[in-house]
């Protein structure tokens, strides 16, 4: 009896935590065996993307590539100064604005309205349904983090023959407006994420 109501207890705490709304994220897919070498010499900004749009699988390995947890610590796959850990990284695509939750490997559900419209002041960003967002403090090494994040996306998608572009070019205060960022935080950079036309 003691056992059932632990488990239901359980239960209960891992709904509430896991929100209707939010994404559990399959575990990152970690069998691409493309050498780094060959990602450094693959790696470019691609102005081409395919409508085809970012399967919760593949998203979860370059979310995971970006700032994803490597260590049983709960330490990064990028270095962060005094292990702040201070960068968030915000996904857009057509069913609303997420937060990666890289502890719980989870998507958290921020608006369920398609803001991809933000981004797109380039013609090739019509084709792309899904935009990575770093967001940080106002101090340099939010920003420096940003682009290491961005960095080991851009590796890992030469490594999958997929598709990426940095881009600043884009409204950063009506972006912070619909991530309703707290105060001291910012918007970085952003960065579409796709597969080739
Ligand atoms: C911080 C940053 C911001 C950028 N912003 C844009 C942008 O707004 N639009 C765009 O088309 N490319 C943008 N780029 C991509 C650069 O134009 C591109 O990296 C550069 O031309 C070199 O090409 P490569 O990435 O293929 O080596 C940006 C790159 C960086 C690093």
């Amino acid at each position: 009896m003691f056992k059932q109501i632990i488990l239901a207890s359980a239960m209960v705490f891992v709904a509430v935590s896991v929100m209707a709304a939010d994404i559990q994220l399959p575990e990152p897919d970690k069998s691409n065996k493309t050498t780094l070498i060959q990602s450094l010499e693959d790696r470019q900004s691609q102005h081409e993307f395919s409508d085809k749009e970012v399967d919760n699988q593949t998203l979860s390995t370059i979310l995971w590539s970006a700032y994803g947890v490597n260590r049983a610590d709960g330490k990064r796959t990028i270095p962060t100064a005094m292990n702040k850990k201070d960068l968030n990284v915000y996904v857009f695509n057509k069913d609303g604005i997420w937060l990666y939750d890289a502890d719980a490997n989870t998507l958290k559900q921020q608006s369920n309205e398609n803001h991809l419209d933000l981004f797109q002041k380039q013609d090739y960003m019509n084709s792309v349904s899904t935009v990575l967002v770093y967001t940080g403090s106002g101090e340099d090494y939010a920003v420096m983090h940003a682009g290491s994040a961005y960095q080991n996306v851009e590796l890992y998608v030469a490594a999958s023959n997929m598709a990426s572009i940095v881009r600043g070019y884009f409204d950063h205060e009506e972006v912070a407006k619909v991530l309703n960022l707290p105060t001291g935080q910012r918007v970085i950079i952003s960065q579409a994420i796709g597969w080739k036309k």
